[in-house]
């Protein structure tokens, strides 16, 4: 039997590890972590979801604490439609998060970073212009656009004098959008380098509607590849979701996928941005533990572990310091629920709201435990420490032994 590194995956010129570690935001799939896929040849992502926050992070700047102070004066209103982002800042805290893992960048693999459509940021065309632009000019090697159709998004970038060259991937969950995308684009002359089919086993959010189970990604995956051959089209196929060893990885690849994206096994590696107490919870779960549910304001269907701090959290909503998920009006469906509760219980200091989450807040403190839906088999990748805890593998390891490993075998770290 085959496995991951019998084969590779070329993307123009390049020759790379057919691994690809998905985007997962907000900075967990860290900037650390994707220069480990980049220097074992692989691909890894870094996210654009909410960059400033971030930046704030990573280089002590003060981009959440100043769009804060100017909009403070209405934080208390429950209408946020005069929240804007100020997009000369928005592009320099991308340049800034980019140039800095792209000059860190060693070994012969790529970075791409993972675009959301579904940020809206109260100027959804507008952010999204800067912020594809921002990671261009600052020497991303490729983009792959994610949580959403993205049907205009090539023409927001055709005029970039990098739009020919640089990668370009999109993410689907079915052939129909696929083909949306491939109409929409078609002006531009100018086809994506690979899509990333995700099936419904995966991670964050899901393309696909509470039905999810009904699907089955190599299913998707065929169908994809038939209509690609009908139609004398040549695109790299990188399939995700629910890939867990080397061997369900090297299955994909025997079948004619140029690569797999995979994210949940990275989620526990240390070079991974969830705080260790938030791994230990991954590690620990168990299937019943785990559920998709309809709490994202994003109105997509989402996986997380159900004991996430943020289910039924009724913080105030953050969209001061915050507002990503502000749509071209102003609104987000969190603040809808949280203006509904608070009509509700007059006089409480504390409610609850059980049907949204405010998405902002949660993940970027990690208290939303987005996970695959083989997360409840993690604790089979490791070794318990004499503490009981379990022990936290690097990416390294993690990444050597998709590319190494055969009879679905999981190598377990030393
Ligand atoms: C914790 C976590 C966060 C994720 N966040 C994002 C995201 O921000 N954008 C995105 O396009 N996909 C996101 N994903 C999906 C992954 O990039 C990937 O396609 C998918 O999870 C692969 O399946 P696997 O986790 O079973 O390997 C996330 C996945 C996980 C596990």
């Amino acid at each position: 039997m085959k496995r991951v590194d019998d084969f590779r995956l070329r993307l123009g010129r390049q020759e790379l590890v057919p691994i690809m570690i998905g985007g997962m935001g907000v900075d967990i799939s860290t900037a650390d972590l994707s220069l480990e896929a980049a220097r074992l040849g692989g691909i890894g992502h870094i996210s654009d979801a909410m960059v400033p926050t971030v930046a704030d992070r990573r280089f002590n700047t003060r981009y959440v604490k100043d769009k804060l102070a100017q909009y403070k004066f209405n934080v208390g209103n429950p209408d946020k439609s005069v929240v804007q982002f100020d997009l000369g800042l928005l592009a320099e805290a991308t340049t800034l998060h980019v140039s800095k893992t792209m000059e860190a960048k060693r070994g012969p693999g790529l970075i791409f970073i993972n675009t959301m459509e579904k940020l809206t940021m109260n100027g959804p065309k507008e952010t999204l212009r800067v912020r594809l632009r921002a990671a261009l000019d600052a020497g991303i090697d490729g983009i792959t656009l994610a949580a959403g159709l993205h049907l205009g998004s090539f023409a927001l970038i055709e005029d970039h004098p990098r739009f020919r060259d640089v990668k370009l991937g999109i993410i689907v969950s079915s052939l129909r959008a696929l083909q949306l995308f491939l109409k929409k684009s078609a002006r531009t002359n100018r086809l994506p380098d690979y899509v990333v089919i995700e099936g419904p086993l995966a991670g964050g959010h899901l393309g696909f509607g509470m039905d999810w189970a009904q699907y089955d990604l190599a299913t998707i995956v065929a169908e994809i590849q038939a209509w690609l051959k009908a139609e004398q089209l040549d695109i790299p196929l990188i399939p995700a979701g629910g890939i867990f060893t080397g061997s369900d990885a090297a299955a994909f690849l025997e079948m004619g996928a140029a690569a797999v994206q995979v994210a949940t096994r990275f989620t526990v590696a240390k070079e991974c941005g969830l705080p260790e107490r938030v791994q230990q919870e991954y590690f620990k779960a168990s299937e019943a533990d785990i559920e998709v549910n309809q709490i994202s304001p994003t109105g997509y269907p989402m996986r997380m572990l159900k004991g996430s701090p943020a289910i039924g959290d009724g913080i105030r909503p953050n969209c001061e310091a915050y507002g990503y998920l502000l749509d071209a009006s102003g609104g987000c469906q969190y603040i809808t629920a949280y203006n509904r509760e608070v009509a509700a219980h007059p006089g409480e200091r504390k409610v609850k709201v059980w049907d949204k989450t405010c998405l902002c807040t949660h993940m970027r403190n990690f208290d939303l435990w987005t996970c695959g839906h083989y997360t409840y088999r993690l604790k089979d990748t490791t070794r318990k420490n004499e503490d009981g805890s379990y022990r936290i593998p690097s990416a390294e390891h993690i990444f050597r032994d998709y590319q190494f490993s055969t009879d679905n075998q999981i190598a377990l770290p030393e």
